[in-house]
């Protein structure tokens, strides 16, 4: 039986962070994953998708954000053993489909350089490469540089 694809909710939150710690190792922060949900929650209550296995794991997950303009995709991820199989498709296609009821104009995502499986991914769901320079600047000095802090088992 295929995943369910339903709203994130509290109850989700161990299931999250599992998946989240096997999808993501260059975060791979349990304190860093739990403050973006938090912030996610308390800014902006949705869109969040989760998906849940027939036994009722979260297997996949995607997170939504609607800048007016734009809808943007993060934290797209699919259990290992559930990979290959058109669930991340699925995602990523709730995902635009909730952007697009909100008004979002453009779907927008970012992937790190030299991720070229994940390019492939995109792609294959019609994403085209723009040739932008992404910049960032921290606004929280005391925050700690993701990849670098440690927080499994806190
Ligand atoms: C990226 C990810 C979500 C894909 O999930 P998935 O359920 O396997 O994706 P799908 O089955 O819907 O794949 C659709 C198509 O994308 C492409 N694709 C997916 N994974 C790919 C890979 N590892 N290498 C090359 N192409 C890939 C293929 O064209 C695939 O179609 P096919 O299986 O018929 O060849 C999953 O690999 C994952 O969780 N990765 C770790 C987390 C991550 O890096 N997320 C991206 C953050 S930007």
């Amino acid at each position: 039986m295929e995943p369910e694809i339903r709203d994130y909710s509290d109850a989700d939150l161990s299931g999250v962070l599992r998946l989240w710690l096997e999808c993501f190792p260059e975060v791979r922060s349990l304190i860093v994953f739990r403050e973006m949900i938090d912030r996610k929650l308390a800014t902006q209550p949705g869109p969040f998708l989760v998906a849940i296995s027939a036994e009722g794991s979260v297997v996949g997950t995607v997170v939504g954000g609607m800048d007016g303009l734009n809808g943007w995709i993060y934290l797209v991820g699919v259990n290992q053993a559930f990979r290959r199989a058109g669930l991340g498709t699925r995602l990523v296609r709730a995902m635009e489909q909730r952007l697009h009821e909100v008004g979002a104009a453009f779907v927008c995502l970012q992937v790190e350089n030299g991720r070229d499986q994940i390019v492939n991914f995109y792609h294959s769901m019609g994403y085209r490469i723009q040739p932008r320079i992404s910049m960032v600047k921290m606004l929280q000095e005391d925050r700690p540089e993701i990849g670098q802090e440690n927080g499994e088992g806190s």
